[in-house]
């Protein structure tokens, strides 16, 4: 799930969705042939996991147990019990206010319909196949999940603050582009990584983009691409970093930020600054 921008027209049924985005899935209604495009993208993806994913992702996906087609989200959100997440069906892209205080409340919102076998290799909005197989496996890890919730909860500090456009690069860079570091190397967890079969390969393996290490104020200084593989990566060493470095309050991070971009300047996608060490590409490329 993306926030989304001052709209062209979007793609979705937002007729049928009540006040707060939400609507029902009506997933018996979900014709075959979608089904197919969820196996086929499935499988894909799957094939490249073992060294690609990171395997919290790749636990939760095992939990989600999804490969046979679209899944009903009562159900995926009944598994999802432990952690008190319940998926919601939305007609694609939200505002961000909505998007935010559906988060804070553990609700997840998943995009009701899937690319055509022509958009296989690329969609430009997020599908349930980026929504879902993307995102929810890592809702089954306790630390994400609250990770997740607190940025929600975060997001509606950010529009009184109107510090959105900050808060947005570190959903950017860690929900939806993250890289992880692994005994065994680099892995993905971002959802805009793992649902591309492109970019989890060039993501780990290519020499072309700067992978370095987490660092909230230089990430909230950092702009990104929305239009092509991203320049640039930030590699967290665990979720439990990922918690510790968001949880304090951002009220005086934001000023810090927007100080230090006063100062020197926002920093381009994919630019490494001085001094600034980087990840190697992943040497197990599959
Ligand atoms: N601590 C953040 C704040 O005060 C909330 C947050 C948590 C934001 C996790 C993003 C991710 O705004
Ligand atoms: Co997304």
């Amino acid at each position: 799930m993306n926030v989304m921008a001052p709209a062209p027209k979007l793609r979705g049924n937002y007729t049928a969705a009540a006040q707060d985005y939400t609507m029902p899935q009506r997933h018996s209604a979900i014709p075959e042939r979608d089904h197919a495009t969820w196996r086929e993208l499935y499988r894909r993806q799957m094939a490249l996991f073992p060294r690609h994913a990171a395997r919290a992702y790749r636990e939760g996906l095992a939990q989600l147990d999804c490969a046979l087609g679209v899944p009903d989200l009562a159900t995926a959100s009944a598994r999802l019990h432990e952690t008190g997440w319940t998926l919601v069906a939305v007609p694609g892209l939200i505002p961000e206010e909505a998007f935010f205080s559906l988060l804070a409340s553990r609700k997840f919102p998943v995009t009701d319909w899937i690319r055509t076998p022509e958009e296989f290799d690329y969609v430009v909005e997020p599908d349930i196949f980026h929504d879902l197989f993307g995102h929810v496996p890592l809702l089954f890890n306790p630390t994400f999940a609250n990770y997740m919730q607190a940025y929600g909860a975060g997001g509606m500090k950010a529009s009184r603050l109107d510090a959105c456009e900050l808060l947005a690069r570190l959903y950017w860079y860690t929900v939806e582009f993250g890289l992880i570091q692994t005994p065994l190397g680099l892995r993905a967890y971002g959802a805009g990584i793992l649902s591309s079969a492109g970019e989890l390969q060039y993501s780990l393996t290519s020499s072309e983009p700067k992978r370095l290490a987490f660092d909230l104020r230089r990430l909230m200084r950092s702009r990104y691409r929305i239009d092509s593989y991203q320049a640039g990566y930030f590699v967290i060493n665990s979720f439990d970093q990922l918690f510790e470095a968001t949880e304090p309050d951002f009220t005086p991070v934001y000023l810090q930020v927007r100080e230090a971009i006063a100062l020197s300047g926002e920093i381009a996608a994919g630019q490494a600054l001085a001094g600034e060490v980087e990840f190697s590409p992943s040497v197990n490329p599959g």
